[in-house]
């Protein structure tokens, strides 16, 4: 099996004392290790053929000390196999990466159309690591992350997750990046797949949909709101012309998803070459976005530029003396230089080629942490806390006035969020330097829509500032009808903005995060109007029912839900629980100390405190519940949390003080009419907790009893009955 990217890696292969070393680059790179001044080329390592497991099913386990190779370096990157002394492992160092992304992948077409667990173990001085997914959608690139984590630099993280790879993706591999262009070691890179295996070779790749009889979006909608959405630059030259038909024929508007991002536009191989020329400017690259912009303008489509300053997606050796990441990062005078220089570069390069055509342009994305205040990053490192007002000040300097200047973030419409945006951009707003807050939106299906409207308005009137939806992606519900209900509330979402436009809600734009579920970022979730193929979704339906006030179709296999009462009770004895990580934490059930029996349930190495234990109880809508469980952790604070329409009230907050197991038990009125709610166990600070014993059940049916037929009725008392039983 070969993959395409190899083509442009040049691969060194040596054995040297245990060590084998490969170089996968644009331009060739002497490489740290001593060993690699001896390498000399060989050709791309032909990948082995993947092993099956005693079942006959694919499994990859690189160790990286056998012959047997299923990796190569990705990008600019040198990989050098190393034995670890005193040991018959050996573990990969990736050093000399260009990019954040280069690193090392891990081709896996063996598993399309599979779910796979992918796992490895990184140690590294970048703050985060990024387990990836990579593929093509007939002949469009889409990552998805995995997994991520921020890793030790003595000692090895795991990092894992799982992920469906679409039955229409092709060129598919697993890769690992970072945050930062440092060096990352890899201990080993585990593929398997989870559930019933499916061979790929009987599922062929569907053909495209004819779209060309869909209702326009953009049509529909142009009382209201451009209506746009994000694409890869590969839809121009596709041969598959059903991607190019679709966005014309649909919107007007696109934003770039990524070729726009600082890491694309500036040129770090000029800069690189000659810094003391580059210095205060740093040279920019526009060559690969012509293509796009050119058919963009021939077809009467308007561009938001997405995005100027950011912390992610951007390259490190920006903020450097000289551009050398191993040396000093630069003064704050140097930076505002190379900031202003850069901005203005930017906006000259857009009106001297494409007058007119942007109509609006991000000018910092995602500047809020996750846990409030200003996100840490670079920018704030070397310029302090008011870059976000220079990044304003310049881009209003050097913009075209016709270009309306966004700050764009996620999470947006949540209260503490808002609170942290309108603080920062206040002074922004007062100097009169930005026209729109971005709002991206990439939500669950079940967020109040009225609490969304509200948020709308509070930007809009706090800020004197205009709306677009940046990045819509909805994603379906946990439910027995996840894309019909998923239909439902994009239908609900829409209705909301049609009234609040009329109501006076500045709305200007809405664009939706990609063409397809399979090429979404977030692609596990479905997030987005039509599926791989093109075929239309009830979310699509959802849209155009929304301002036709037609009736949304109830699919045919349709599920007719019968209430499910229930209980649910988990003592790991047989060592299973039917919760799950939300995020990113590692869920075990192990042997230590348990509160009853030989075992309980242990939740480790989340990477924010809400990485916690998480059970969903969409189910119990409308009834009162009573939940009770032991908890033990070696931190002050526990909390038993709900996560309920974008808001996380703690249920419990246990005090854990003494280390010891505590009992909690309590009731619970579980509202009516939601669209899910997950119920989760979160320590206060990510120490690692254990669980036991983990009982929740219905003790009041509610507001939906009536409509429940006799039949279930039965079933649910009978389910509480037993329960109370044991
Ligand atoms: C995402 C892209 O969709 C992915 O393809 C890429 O790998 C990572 O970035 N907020 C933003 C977008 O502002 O630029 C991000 O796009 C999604 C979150």
């Amino acid at each position: 099996m070969k993959n395409k990217s190899l083509g442009v890696a040049l691969v060194a292969l040596t054995l040297l004392s245990a060590t084998v070393l490969f170089v996968g680059c644009k331009k060739e790179q002497a490489a740290t290790d001593p060993a690699a001044t001896e390498t000399t080329q060989a050709p791309a390592p032909e990948f082995a053929e993947v092993p099956l497991d005693e079942n006959g099913i694919p499994y990859i386990s690189e160790e990286f000390g056998s012959e047997d190779i299923y990796y190569a370096p990705k990008g600019e990157a040198t990989l050098t196999i190393n034995q670890i002394p005193d040991s018959d492992n050996s573990e990969c160092l990736i050093s000399n990466r260009g990019t954040n992304n280069s690193g090392i992948y891990v081709p896996v077409d063996d598993f399309r159309c599979n779910t796979i667990n992918v796992a490895t173990s990184v140690k590294s001085m970048n703050a985060n690591i990024l387990l990836s997914l990579q593929y093509d959608i007939y002949g469009n690139t889409t990552y998805v992350t995995i997994a991520q984590c921020a890793p030790s630099a003595i000692s090895y993280t795991r990092v894992g997750g799982e992920i469906q790879i679409p039955n229409n993706a092709t060129n598919i591999s697993v890769y690992i990046e970072a945050g930062d262009v440092k060096d990352i070691t890899v201990d080993y890179i585990r593929v398997s797949v989870v559930g019933d295996y499916i061979d790929p070779a009987t599922v062929p790749v569907e053909e495209l949909m004819d779209v060309s009889d869909y209702p326009s979006l953009s049509e529909l909608y142009s009382d209201y709101f451009r209506f746009g959405v994000a694409i890869p630059t590969t839809i121009v030259p596709n041969e598959n012309e059903e991607f190019r038909n679709l966005v014309s024929h649909e919107f007007n508007s696109i934003t770039l998803e990524n070729e726009m991002k600082p890491e694309n536009i500036l040129d770090g191989e000029t800069c690189l070459a000659d810094p003391a020329t580059y210095n205060e400017s740093p040279a920019l690259d526009f060559s690969s976005l012509t293509e796009t912009l050119d058919w963009a303008q021939e077809n009467g489509i308007g561009v938001r530029g997405h995005c100027l300053i950011w912390y992610s997606q951007t390259p490190s050796w920006l903020f450097y003396e000289n551009y050398d990441v191993t040396g000093e990062l630069a003064s704050r005078e140097l930076m505002m230089t190379r900031m202003e220089n850069y901005i203005k570069g930017v906006f000259d390069w857009a009106q001297e080629n494409y007058p007119g055509l942007f109509y609006s342009w991000d000018v910092v994305n995602e500047a809020i942490g996750d846990n409030g205040g200003l996100r840490d990053c670079y920018w704030l490192q070397t310029i302090g806390d008011d870059y976000v007002q220079l990044a304003f000040q310049y881009a209003r300097e050097y913009a075209d006035p016709s270009i309306e200047l966004a700050y764009n973030d996620y999470n947006e419409y949540q209260p503490s969020k808002m609170e942290d945006i309108l603080e920062m951009l206040a002074p922004v707003a007062e100097a009169g330097n930005i026209d729109v807050m971005g709002m991206q939106s990439h939500m669950t299906a079940g967020l109040s829509v009225d609490s969304y409207v509200e948020a709308m308005n509070t930007y809009a009137d706090e800020l004197g500032v205009s709306i677009m939806i940046t990045e819509l992606d909805i994603g379906a519900p946990n439910s027995a009808n996840p894309l019909y209900d998923q239909g439902v509330y994009y239908q609900e979402f829409f209705e909301g903005l049609i009234a609040a436009v009329d109501a006076g809600t500045p709305i200007e734009s809405v664009t939706v995060w990609g063409i397809s579920d399979d090429t979404s970022w977030r692609s596990n979730t479905t997030p987005l109007l039509f599926s791989g193929n093109l075929a239309m979704k009830s979310a699509f339906e959802g849209v155009v029912c929304a301002i036709t006030g037609d009736e949304l179709t109830i699919p045919d296999d349709y599920v007719v839900v019968e209430a499910d009462y229930s209980p649910i009770y988990e003592d790991y004895e047989n060592g299973e629980f039917i919760g799950f990580t939300r995020y990113s934490s590692v869920i075990e059930v192990v042997s230590d100390n348990p509160y009853e029996g030989e075992s309980c349930l242990c939740n480790s190495e989340g990477t924010a405190t809400y990485d916690g234990y998480c059970i969903d109880v969409s189910r119990f809508a409308g009834t009162s519940i009573h939940y009770s469980f032991a908890i033990r952790c070696d931190t002050d604070t526990c909390y038993f949390t709900a996560d309920i329409e974008n808001e996380w009230p703690h249920i419990e907050e246990i005090d854990t003080s003494s280390g010891e197991w505590i009992l909690v038990e309590g009731d619970y009125d579980v509202p009516a009419n939601l669209t899910y709610l997950q119920l989760y166990f979160e320590s206060i600070d990510m120490t690692e907790f254990y669980l036991d014993n983990l009982s929740i059940m219905v003790i009041e049916e509610g507001a939906e009893e009536a409509e429940l037929t006799e039949e279930t009725e039965e079933t649910a008392e009978t389910a509480e009955t037993s329960e109370q039983g044991t």
